[in-house]
């Protein structure tokens, strides 16, 4: 089951808007690195990209969950990729569920190794097509520091820090705070759920790690007061019953609409969700729980910030480099692997 995507990803790229005074430098990464060594690298991963979201469109926000998944885990190394064979490897960690575009990765790595043998790296791709896809989307169009290197190791539980849709907003913010990312940041960050909101549809019924389903327990099971279970009480009455009409107790398959207000603009629409209680990954309607998240929510999405700021695509792109740059391997650390699914 596909979701449909808009118009094509070229177009899109047309009308994203180049974002400037974005980071160019993090530590020892920097904009351009492969201009001498390997001057084709960006254009190869941006064509490739633009090719699977050509056949499929739905690539595109798995590309840049992929982007947050590697680095949330030991730092932006590529160690999602490795595929181990015994179940052992990270990616085989629940957590990973869903996760696509690793296919993508392995792809642009093959035609650069054929360009440029052993030059660019796995997390370097992963970095840069999650960036290209933004674009794609309607996303801002921003720069991407570069000179990872790809990690040596991959372990099934390294994964279990990921952050997950039951946390409270306290352990999200602490989960964030572990990578070097703040209050702002994790809402910004957060916004990447817009490019679900563009592409219409969410299956709200999957399975979480624990085996329950996420928007039912939401619906029906929440805990409640006296042992009690039943809905979210954060969530408004009339939503409420529009999502239990689409999401029967035990339904795995229904997907909702969630294109409220978004008019498929890369926009702050999803804040605005959060705050009027619209938000229905569980995460996000977390965000309005805690007075320093409340307050990165009401500053984007007041009137004043489109004229005076702070700029959302601007923070937005700026939150995505500062990801990016999360506990990287530089210099001589770690390798350049030759397949992004083995190492070396
Ligand atoms: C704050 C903690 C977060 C939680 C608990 C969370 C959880 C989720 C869940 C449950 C999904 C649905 C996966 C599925 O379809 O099976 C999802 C999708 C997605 N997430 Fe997050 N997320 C979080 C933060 C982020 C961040 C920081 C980013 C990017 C930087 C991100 C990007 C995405 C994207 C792009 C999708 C759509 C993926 C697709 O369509 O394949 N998320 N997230």
């Amino acid at each position: 089951m596909g979701r449909s995507g808009g118009g094509g990803p070229a177009i899109l790229l047309m009308s994203a808007v180049l974002v400037a005074g974005v980071a160019v430098c993090d530590g020892k990464l920097k904009v351009g690195f492969y201009s001498r060594s390997c001057p084709t690298a960006e254009s190869t991963v941006a064509s490739v990209v633009q090719q699977f979201a050509d056949a499929d469109s739905t690539i595109l926000p798995a590309l840049v969950r992929l982007q947050f998944h590697d680095c949330f885990v030991k730092g932006c190394d590529a160690s999602v990729l490795i595929k181990g064979g015994n179940n052992n490897a990270e990616v085989d960690n629940n957590k990973h569920q869903g996760l696509r575009g690793l296919d993508v990765i392995e792809s642009a790595k093959a035609q650069l190794e054929s360009e440029c043998p052993g030059v660019v790296s796995c997390a370097d791709i992963v970095a840069l097509a999650s960036r290209d896809a933004l674009a794609f989307t309607g996303g801002p169009a921003f720069d991407v520091p570069t000179g990872r290197r790809d990690g040596k190791t991959s372990n099934l539980r390294d994964a279990d820090v990921l952050p997950d849709v039951k946390d409270s907003i306290e352990v999200l913010r602490s989960k964030f705070a572990a990578n070097g990312l703040d209050d702002k940041d994790l809402v910004l960050l957060s916004c990447n759920h817009i490019l679900l909101l563009l592409l219409a549809y969410y299956i709200i019924a999957s399975v979480d790690h624990g085996g329950e389903l996420t928007m039912a327990t939401t619906l029906y099971n929440f805990p409640l007061p006296g042992g009690r279970k039943g809905a979210d009480p954060t969530i408004p009455e009339s939503f409420l019953s529009e999502l239990r009409s689409r999401c029967a107790p035990g339904d795995f398959n229904t997907r909702l609409p969630l294109d409220r207000g978004s008019e498929g603009e890369f926009d702050t629409s999803i804040l605005r969700n959060i705050r009027n209680r619209f938000a229905v990954i569980a995460s996000d309607a977390a965000l309005y729980n805690a007075s320093a998240t409340v307050g990165v929510v009401d500053t984007y999405t007041s009137m004043l910030s489109t004229l005076f700021g702070p700029y959302f695509r601007e923070d937005f792109a700026d939150a995505m480099v500062k990801m990016g740059s999360i506990g990287v391997l530089t210099d001589r650390a770690g390798e350049v692997r030759k397949v992004c699914s083995k190492f070396n």
